[in-house]
């Protein structure tokens, strides 16, 4: 594997609240433990530590959401947002949802979503939060994957919710009528069904290289990780405003928009609507955001809008973090110059439930590195036999198991997650890497085809399988194509059948069926036609690199 370079320039952190060296040399995971208040109790129950125990210690009065979305504004207190789980968690018992039940939640980023979910993590169940923009498909695959009971939806979602073709399902309840049922008063902690630090907490579907989108199963013990990091990383502090601009959908949205911030019972902004440079500037002015966490696609959004920080005061900002794709070191260098403050990436994956590589924010940053591992956790470069390389070496980027966030299974899929573990004592990302003298980790790309298109993880195979269901389409191949803004656009090489000619209007067509059947994100953003598709010379499979190359190729002459 080849040698590379590192990037030597750094950025000097302004504040050292925190003696990280220290932690670093003696971290234990059972510091993370005393977090919680199950170390004292011995019951666990991670909706209680959110934000029952929050109430339970005397600070039922204090915000622990702000909801915004064009001019609408509410806020619910840690003890109301008590309530309203409760309530939920009533209804829920009364409709028979009971321990390890899969439970699932298909609502837009509102106070009613981050309630639910709570919930249902409440009484015992396992809660399938579903991304906003899913469409029929993608809501059907899921909820059929792992046999949910029950769904939480509303009037409108409802409509790209299958009636037909998901049998498991007995329930669905919309939170119009939730809403509209009267709170009852609860006797101490009824609603709460404490469980085993290994009962499933949620349940995330997220895509790989081959196959639909597989069930990535978290247990209550990630609860450790989720508040050890808010606290951390987070750098969550009693006055913090926090704003995490994923849906809970996505594990960003539910273990950093949710759990880890609530935990360490910070104040959470709940932003509805769209992505607007305008609004989301306005937003931290009007809510006073200290702590910000986001995706570079998002930062490169808002750096494409030259000076328009200028107009608002977002002076309040004191931390900012990224996922979910690399930062650019020119995105850190904007943050710096403009906003005054540094951006701190973190690395992790669904898989992993929490943060894994990150920038402390005491420590030095280096711009194109994803920063070094947390307290705790063991980073590897491998090579193919499972070797441990030196640094500077390009490899597979692993992980010494185990630690509280890590997965607890893939749903139904014993040997898909065997695959993640084939070198003893290994976690295996999928991600390529290398590490430098001082153990600051630098992302080199995917050892695989999956596509990452704004942060966001797209299966090819999943693509593919959609594009080739509509009429004209033969054969299809989905790669992801070199973007600035993006990072990567989905693309799809198609052969048409015989029969059907190529016109914009049909290439048009074919993206929507994509789009309206599977989701938005997914839907390929350019489709190429091709006489015939690269493939292997005995299988017969479709080969992706090849197409990759074929468009690096053109990227790199329109460069020259
Ligand atoms: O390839 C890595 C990329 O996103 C993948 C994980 O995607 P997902 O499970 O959707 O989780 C996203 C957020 C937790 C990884 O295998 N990725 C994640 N963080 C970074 C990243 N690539 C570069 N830099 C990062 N900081």
């Amino acid at each position: 594997m080849s040698q590379a370079t590192t990037h030597i320039e750094t950025i000097e952190g302004e504040y050292n609240l925190n003696n990280y060296d220290e932690i670093r040399e003696n971290f234990d995971w059972s510091d993370a433990k005393a977090l919680l208040s199950a170390a004292k109790t011995g019951k666990i129950n991670a909706a209680y530590e959110t934000i029952d125990r929050h109430v339970d210690e005397g600070y039922g009065d204090k915000i622990a959401l702000h909801y915004i979305n064009e001019g609408e504004k509410r806020s619910y207190t840690f003890k109301e947002v008590k309530d309203q789980t409760d309530h939920y968690a009533r209804i829920l018992k009364r409709h028979g949802v009971t321990r390890g039940d899969r439970v699932f939640v298909f609502l837009p980023k509102t106070p009613e979503c981050y309630i639910a979910i709570l919930a249902v993590i409440k009484v015992g169940a396992i809660a399938g939060p579903l991304f906003e923009a899913f469409m029929e498909d993608a809501v059907r695959d899921r909820i059929n994957d792992c046999d949910g009971t029950l769904l939480i939806t509303d009037q409108q979602l409802v409509k790209r919710v299958p009636k037909k073709d998901i049998p498991s399902l007995e329930t669905t309840l919309f939170v119009e009528d939730i809403e509209k049922e009267p709170l009852q008063p609860v006797d101490g902690d009824d609603y709460v069904e404490w469980v085993d630090w290994e009962d499933g907490l949620i349940i995330h579907y997220t895509s790989g290289s081959t196959g639909k989108p597989k069930g990535v199963l978290h247990a209550h013990r990630a609860a450790q990780h989720h508040i050890v990091t808010g606290k951390w990383v987070l750098d969550i502090k009693d006055d913090d405003v926090y704003w995490c601009t994923s849906h809970p959908g996505w594990v960003t949205g539910s273990v950093y928009g949710l759990f880890a911030p609530l935990l360490n019972r910070a104040t959470v902004v709940i932003q509805g609507g769209r992505f607007s440079a305008e609004n989301w500037y306005s937003l931290i002015e009007e809510l006073g955001v200290t702590i910000w966490y986001s995706a570079p696609t998002a930062f490169r959004m808002l750096l494409s809008k030259g000076d328009l920080y200028k107009d608002y005061d977002l002076s309040s900002v004191r931390h900012v973090l990224s996922v979910g794709e690399p930062l650019n070191p020119e995105v850190i260098q904007w943050a710096w110059n403009s906003l005054n403050v540094r951006i701190h990436d973190t690395w992790w994956m669904t898989e992993t439930g929490g943060h894994l590589i990150v920038n402390l924010p005491a420590e030095k940053i280096k711009p194109g590195s994803m920063g070094r591992s947390f307290p705790g956790i063991q980073v590897g470069i491998l090579d193919e036999e499972g070797n441990e390389l030196p640094h500077g070496e390009v490899g597979q980027l692993a992980v010494r198991t185990p630690w509280p966030g890590l997965m607890k299974e893939i749903w139904g899929n014993q040997d898909k997650f065997k695959s993640y573990f084939q070198y003893k004592g290994w976690y295996i990302s999928g991600d390529l890497a290398l590490q430098d003298e001082e153990g600051y980790v630098f992302f080199q790309g995917r050892n695989d085809d999956m596509i990452n298109s704004a942060g966001e993880r797209i299966g090819p195979f999943e693509v593919e399988s959609k594009l080739i269901e509509h009429t004209a389409v033969e054969e299809a191949g989905v790669i992801g194509k070199p973007d600035e803004l993006r990072g990567e656009l989905v693309k799809a090489f198609i052969t048409l059948r015989s029969g059907y000619q190529e016109s914009e209007q049909l290439l048009e067509e074919i993206r929507l069926y994509v789009r309206k059947n599977l989701s938005a994100h997914a839907a390929p953003r350019e489709i190429e036609v091709m006489d015939e598709l690269p493939k292997t010379k005995i299988s017969g499979k479709i080969l992706r690199r090849q197409l990759k190359a074929l468009e690096i190729e053109r990227a790199n002459k329109v460069k020259n």
